[in-house]
């Protein structure tokens, strides 16, 4: 653990108020700051920051934390990261992690051992003997200038068995590290064994936007399986948050990203004067991938390979980067797998004018539908045109259906008006599935049945209830913090996220503070922003007295114990429903 000091310090040093600051534009209000929230798209400020205490809220979606969740989430860092990155912002040098944490490796090492490794690798493919088969394979076969090949840091894995660890090993690297690292792995023979990953493979090393090399992926050099291999995640690497070339693509986006699938599609864009382009790295696009391009640019190029399966990935990009907010195309790429073929086939123009081409969403639907169904097949078109109708109904605006009714009545040869007639009746069911689904969830809501932050909630709103009060004021007062330890066992707590908080803060307050920040060491950011919301509740009322704390403790226990019994006797699903309605309706 991350001594209290230290994080204090940090955050004293990085004021709340600075930070949050130099992305949002906050203004006045009281005591506080207030702006548009980064974390969800507003038109009225929500967000709050509460300088007092060094913590922000967004009372619209209810993303809350400190000044180390905020750079955890914006600036896309783990915890230790985003330690780092506040030290380094505000000019201290923090103890290697290892001083900290007796246990495990750190980032900083397996960061250290990645650039000696990708060095290796470098080194290796120029290796006159060792390289050769590299230096063919991506010189020669794929045809990339030497420049290219330096540019990107390409290498080569030599078909050995222990040729890296060995290097490594010389360089002072351990076991332990080798294999957090993802670069050797364990024998199955033998445990005491070490081996490498990567053998016979041309290495593309992952950097991310301050030159930190955090990962690696291989290719083989003929047709065998798996074609790539890619480093798991790994202490300084998380494969759903980064992506292939933003280090070089990042000053090259103003207009718009190029999003690629492959790595091979990147590096030929790159060498056809594309430097905007990006990849996922070996997986489908996350969420955080879609926010992080929204980061760096408004638009995304959507260049996936044009078989069945990428056009299902482009579908799913198209939402995702949709909801972060990009506006992105998706280009038709005829004639060619990938990009890189593309571009070798008929060159970088032809490419431009892709880009210049590329489809709506709304046209690579209807291209979509046009390859599945034969129009010509009177059975087929009405599939077609129902199809049609429903993508229409997705929109929410008027004038998109308008829009859109118009272009579909074009492209089936019918009038717009039997289309309209068709969209309207799949909107009015729509409406009425809503307001169902709306009643529902409010119902839910109401019994928190369905909290994924902390499902227990629904099996008792009053452990609950109480679990709130008695944490909420023990990360607002030291003196409750004291006597919430004193007085309670993590056995009190009935729900599986409050037992885990209170744990938590139990254990860091006893080995010498606890600090709310050091939550991001073992709670993701829903949790931290529910225990943020406990102290934010408490503190906005004004009976936070030694007597009030001591009856919620008090009841905590004897609620908890009567809980767990029930739970024993063993009360069903009517049971819990009947009691559900009980309590609603008080
Ligand atoms: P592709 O199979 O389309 O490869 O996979 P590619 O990029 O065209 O590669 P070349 O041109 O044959 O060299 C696209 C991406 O999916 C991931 C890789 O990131 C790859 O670049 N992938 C693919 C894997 O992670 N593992 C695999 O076995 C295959
Ligand atoms: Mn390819």
């Amino acid at each position: 653990m991350i001594p209290a000091n230290v994080i204090e310090d940090l955050k004293y040093r990085n004021r709340i108020e600075d930070v949050v600051g130099s992305y949002v534009t906050l203004s006045r209000s009281g005591a506080n700051l207030k702006g548009l929230c980064p974390f969800h798209s507003e038109k009225t400020p929500s967000f709050t920051v509460f300088p007092n205490d060094g913590h922000y809220y967004c009372f619209g979606c209810g993303e809350g934390g400190d000044v180390i969740t905020f750079t955890m989430k914006l600036e896309n860092l783990d915890y230790r990261g985003a330690l780092d990155f506040l030290a380094k912002r505000s000019g201290v040098t923090l103890p290697e992690d290892d001083k900290f944490t007796p246990k495990g490796v750190s980032r900083q090492r397996v960061l250290e051992m990645n650039k000696c490794a990708a060095r290796f690798f470098r080194d290796m493919l120029f290796d006159p003997e060792t390289g050769a088969p590299g230096r063919e394979y991506l010189l020669g076969k794929r045809g990339l200038s030497s420049a290219v090949v330096k540019r990107f840091g390409l290498g080569y894995a030599p078909n050995s068995f222990n040729a890296l660890r060995d290097h490594l090993r010389k360089n002072g690297f351990t076991r332990e590290e080798m294999v957090e690292g993802y670069l050797c792995q364990v024998s199955k023979k033998n445990d005491k064994n070490i081996y490498d990953c990567f053998r016979n493979r041309v290495m593309f090393p992952i950097i991310d936007v301050t030159g930190n090399v955090i990962a690696f992926g291989g290719r083989v050099l003929d047709d065998s399986k798996p074609k790539y291999l890619n480093s798991a995640d790994t202490p300084a690497f998380r494969k759903s948050r980064n992506l292939f070339a933003l280090n070089y693509a990042r000053n090259f986006c103003s207009e718009n990203l190029i999003l690629c699938e492959g790595y091979m599609d990147v590096i030929a864009l790159h060498s056809a004067g594309f430097q905007n382009a990006v990849a996922t790295l070996g997986t489908a696009i996350t969420p955080d991938q879609a926010r992080l391009m929204k980061r760096y640019s408004d638009k995304v190029v959507i260049s996936y390979d044009s078989d069945e399966a990428g056009r299902k990935a482009a579908s799913k990009a198209l939402k995702l980067l949709s909801e972060a907010g990009v506006d992105s195309t998706v280009l038709k790429m005829q004639g060619a797998k990938d990009p890189d073929e593309y571009i070798s086939k008929f060159g970088a123009d032809r490419f431009k004018k892709l880009i210049s081409e590329g489809r709506s969403e709304f046209d690579f639907k209807i291209d979509g539908i046009k390859e599945r169904y034969d129009f010509d097949i009177p059975e087929q078109k009405v599939k077609a045109g129902n199809a049609l109708v429903n993508e229409i109904a997705s929109y929410y605006s008027v004038i998109e259906r308008e829009v859109y009714i118009g272009k579909a009545a074009e492209v089936l040869g019918m009038p717009a008006e039997s289309i309209k007639a068709d969209v309207n009746r799949v909107l009015r069911k729509k409406r009425y599935a809503e307001k169902k689904t709306k009643r529902e969830e409010l119902i839910r809501s109401t019994s928190a049945i369905g909290d994924r932050v902390n499902p227990d909630e629904a099996k008792s709103i009053k452990c609950a209830r109480l679990e709130k009060q008695v944490l909420g004021m023990m990360l607002s007062r030291e003196e409750f913090m004291k006597a919430g330890t004193l007085k309670l066992n993590a056995e009190d707590f009935y729900t599986s996220l409050n037992k885990r908080l209170f744990e938590f803060i139990k254990k860091a307050y006893e080995n010498g503070g606890f600090d709310i920040g050091m939550l991001g060491q073992e709670f993701v950011s829903d949790e931290i922003s529910r225990a943020v919301a406990y102290k934010d509740d408490r503190e906005r009322l004004n009976i936070n007295t030694d007597k009030a704390f001591d009856e919620a403790a008090e009841n905590l226990k004897a609620e908890t114990a009567r809980q767990k019994k029930k739970d024993e006797g063993g009360e069903d699903a009517f049971d819990l429903i009947a009691r559900r309605r009980k309590e609603v309706n008080k």
